[in-house]
């Protein structure tokens, strides 16, 4: 399922994170407001269970979580989506999977991979600001489920309708959470309007 998330302050920032104009310090620190909010929705279908605690005044009923939570960055841009999970979730473990996309082939190319084993017992949250041809995010979904991940999300900042389709088609249970859907790919696989490298302006590498 696709949930593009609807916000008026996710709206305003992902507005300052298309301008060309914003220097890569405030696309930083808007990615991390972003990322919160954005970690706020996906976070919504987390299972709890009943829990009691203790008052001031009486015993009564709470809640507490009732899954493990992993959160997985695609490195590099990846990174910049961690902040807003582990701030609800200050116990979530994170995992990292290295991954660049060959700038010819377009293919995802993997470089790295450190997943805590729990990955097969949690509701496991893949980040990655860009779902562009879906390569990079369709690898790291099928890397996590043959590490036994079965309960998984997908969770970015922009996504193209192709990429979309290829997490329907390849991984159809798993969840995709979006700030937008983009109108199109262009020949050279760029998200269009986008707002370009997302690890470029995040680190100031561009
Ligand atoms: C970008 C982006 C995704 C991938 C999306 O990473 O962060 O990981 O490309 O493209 P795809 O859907 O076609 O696979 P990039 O290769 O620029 O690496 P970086 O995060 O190190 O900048």
């Amino acid at each position: 399922m696709l949930t593009v998330v609807d916000h008026p302050l996710l709206k305003r920032a992902l507005t300052t994170l298309r301008d060309r104009t914003t220097p890569y310090g405030a696309f930083r620190r808007t990615l991390a407001d972003v990322s919160s909010i954005l970690a706020y929705e996906a976070l919504r279908t987390l299972p709890v269970e009943p829990v009691r605690v203790a008052t001031p005044l009486e015993e009564t009923e709470g809640d507490r979580l009732a899954r493990e939570v992993v959160v997985v960055p695609v490195l590099r841009a990846g990174l910049g989506l961690v902040d807003g999970f582990v701030r609800y979730v200050p116990e979530a473990r994170v995992g990292h999977l290295g991954m660049y996309r060959d700038e010819a082939s377009h293919e995802p190319v993997d470089y790295y991979s450190n997943v805590p084993p729990q990955v097969a017992d949690a509701r496991v949250f893949v980040v990655d600001p860009m779902l562009a041809t879906g390569g990079s995010a369709s690898g790291a979904l099928g890397h996590l489920k043959q590490r036994g991940a079965t309960d998984l999300s997908f969770v970015c900042l922009v996504a193209a309708p192709e990429g979309v389709a290829r997490l329907d088609a390849e991984h159809p249970d798993v969840d995709v959470v979006t700030a937008a859907l983009d109108r199109e790919l262009d020949a050279d696989k760029f998200i269009r309007p986008g707002l370009g490298d997302a690890g470029d302006r995040i680190f100031g590498t561009a």
